[in-house]
């Protein structure tokens, strides 16, 4: 019992040194997570299509007031009155931050 408590706790420090180890591109933000939410009509690098806008070239605020004003109703919408309902502040800004950041402008 006593010997193969080391091999266990070698065992141990491996798997959290791997877990630590792991690339970062294995971690999904929220605000990806968020974003999924917008792809199916945006598309996952925001461009859009057809009639539906393209969300990279749009600033953090041009896109956080929209969502703004499709929540309020202020802004007129097909759709993104619905969407923009469902999200926070704190969504809108990660959201916001997201799609403006995204390289395709
Ligand atoms: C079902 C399709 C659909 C989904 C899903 C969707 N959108 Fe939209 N979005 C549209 C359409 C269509 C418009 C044009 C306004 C309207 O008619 O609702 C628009 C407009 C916008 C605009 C205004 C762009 C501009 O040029 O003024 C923003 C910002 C926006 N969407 C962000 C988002 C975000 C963020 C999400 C995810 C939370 C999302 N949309 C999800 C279809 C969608």
């Amino acid at each position: 019992m006593l010997k193969k408590t080391p091999l266990i706790l070698l065992i141990g420090t491996l798997s959290a040194a791997y877990s630590l180890s792991c690339p970062a591109t294995t971690q999904v933000s929220q605000a990806e997570l968020l974003a999924v939410g917008c792809f199916s009509c945006h598309g996952h690098e925001g461009v859009g299509a057809k009639r539906i806008p393209k969300l990279s070239k749009l600033s953090k605020q041009d896109i956080s007031e929209s969502l703004y004003g499709f929540k309020s109703g202020e802004e007129r919408s097909t759709i993104m009155e619905r969407h923009a309902k469902a999200y926070t502040d704190k969504e809108i800004a990660l959201l916001a931050e997201y799609f403006a950041n995204l390289k395709n402008k």
